[in-house]
C-alpha cells in the first residue's frame, strides 16, 4: 500500500481529516496550503507542503508532480454568487484535471463533490459542485475518475454544524426543515476511510458515487432531535422554524457580510438546501465498487464531536478514529 497522493483541501475539515487517515495508512502527502497558518490542523503530521493557490496553474502543476492519485477536496463553500463559487468549485477542477490528464501514466483523480449537486437549482453553491462535476467529466480525457457526493459531514473540527449541534446538545432543538423530510448524514472519519477505500480499490469505473452512513432513509429533524434527547438522558425544548423567519435572518446575514466583507454561510440559498424535503443518500454502488462501509452512526458521532457535553449519560463509551472504546 502507499504512494503520493496530492491533496487539495487538506487545511479545511474535511480535507485535514483525509490528510491525516492518509498518513496514518501509509501513503505520502502532498498537499496544497494558501496561508501557513492554517497548517495547525495538521501540526505534527508528515505533510509535504506546497505553498500555492487553486488558481495558479505552476502552483497545481508542482502539487500533481508524480502523484499516484489527486484528491481534490478543496472548494469554496461560503458565498453569495456564482461568482464567489465558480473559481475555485468549477474553474480549478478543471485545471487540476487538465494537468493530471497530461500526465503519463495519468493518476487517478477523486473529486470530493457534495449530494447538494443533486438539486444545482437550489443554490449558487449547489450549481458550482454539479458544474465541477461536469468540468471533471469533459476535461478528463483518458484517466480515471470518481465523484463522490457525501451528504453533510460533521465531527470535531467541523465549523458549519458545529452552532446547531452545540444548541441541540444544550437542550434546545430547532427543527429547520418539514416534518416529511428526510437528510442523510456522514461522519468525517467514515468519509475519510472512504477515501482509503478509494484509493486501494480496483475500480477504475468513471462515476459519480452517493455515501452516507448508511440509517435507512436518512433522518428526520425529529429524529436528529432524538438522537440528542437519547444523549443528554433528557427531552429537549423541540420547535419547528418555518421558511420566513430563516429567510429574514439569511437576508440580514447576507447583508451584513455584504457590508462588513466576509463570506457567508448561511444564505437565502442556504436556507433552500436546509429545506430541502430529499437529502437521503444511497450508498450501495460506493460500497459494492470500493469495499467501504459505513462505521460510525449518528449518535457515536455525535458523542465523539460534542464529547464533553455528553459526558453524563453517554460518557461510557468514546470514539476514536471511527473506533469504539470503552473508557474504563
Ligand atoms: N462540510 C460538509 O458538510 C460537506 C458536505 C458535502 C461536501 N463537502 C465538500 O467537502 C469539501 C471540503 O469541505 P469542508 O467542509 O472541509 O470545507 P472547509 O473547511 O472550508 O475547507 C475548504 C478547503 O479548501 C481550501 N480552499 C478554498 N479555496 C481555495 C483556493 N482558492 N486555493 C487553495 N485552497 C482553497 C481551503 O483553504 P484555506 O484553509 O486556506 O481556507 C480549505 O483547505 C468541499 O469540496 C465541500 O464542497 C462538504
Amino acid at each position: 500500500m502507499g504512494g503520493v497522493v496530492a491533496l487539495t483541501g487538506a487545511t479545511g475539515f474535511i480535507g485535514s481529516a483525509i490528510a491525516r487517515k492518509l498518513v496514518k495508512e501509509g501513503w505520502r502527502v502532498r498537499a496544497l496550503i494558501r496561508a501557513p497558518l492554517r497548517r495547525v490542523r495538521l501540526e505534527g503530521i508528515s505533510i509535504q507542503w506546497v505553498h500555492g493557490t487553486l488558481e495558479n496553474i505552476e502552483h497545481l502543476d508542482s502539487l500533481v508532480g508524480d502523484a499516484d492519485a489527486v484528491v481534490h477536496c478543496a472548494a469554496a463553500i461560503r458565498g453569495i454568487t456564482d461568482a464567489d463559487f465558480y473559481p475555485a468549485n468549477v474553474e480549478a477542477v478543471s485545471r487540476l484535471a487538465q494537468i493530471a490528464a497530461l500526465r503519463s501514466p495519468a493518476p487517478r483523480f477523486l473529486l470530493i463533490s457534495s449530494l447538494a449537486a443533486r438539486e444545482p437549482n437550489l443554490s449558487a453553491y449547489a450549481a458550482s459542485k454539479r458544474m465541477g462535476e461536469i468540468a471533471l467529466s469533459q476535461m478528463a480525457g483518458g484517466f480515471a475518475w470518481t465523484v463522490l457526493r457525501p451528504p453533510a459531514v460533521y465531527g470535531p473540527g467541523d465549523r458549519a454544524l458545529l452552532p446547531l449541534f452545540r444548541l441541540m446538545g444544550h437542550g434546545i432543538a430547532p427543527l429547520l426543515g418539514r416534518n416529511d423530510a428526510r437528510f442523510s448524514l456522514l461522519y468525517v472519519e467514515d468519509l475519510a476511510e472512504a477515501v482509503i477505500k478509494w484509493l486501494v480499490s480496483e475500480s477504475r469505473e468513471r462515476r459519480v458515487f452517493e455515501l452516507d452512513d448508511g440509517h435507512p432513509r436518512g433522518y428526520s429533524w425529529c429524529q436528529v432531535a432524538e438522537t440528542f434527547e437519547r444523549l443528554r438522558g433528557k427531552p429537549a425544548f423541540r420547535f419547528h422554524v418555518s421558511e420566513l423567519p430563516m429567510n429574514v435572518a439569511a437576508k440580514l446575514n447576507q447583508i451584513a457580510a455584504s457590508l462588513i466583507g466576509y463570506a457567508p454561510m448561511f444564505t437565502p440559498g442556504k436556507v433552500r438546501e436546509i429545506r430541502h424535503p430529499d437529502w437521503v443518500c444511497d450508498n450501495s454502488m460506493f460500497c459494492q465498487a470500493a469495499n467501504w462501509t459505513p462505521r460510525v452512526c449518528l449518535e457515536e458521532g455525535l458523542r465523539a464531536t460534542l464529547g464533553f457535553m455528553a459526558s453524563g449519560v453517554a460518557g461510557r463509551q468514546t470514539l476514536q478514529d471511527g473506533r469504539i472504546r470503552d473508557r474504563k
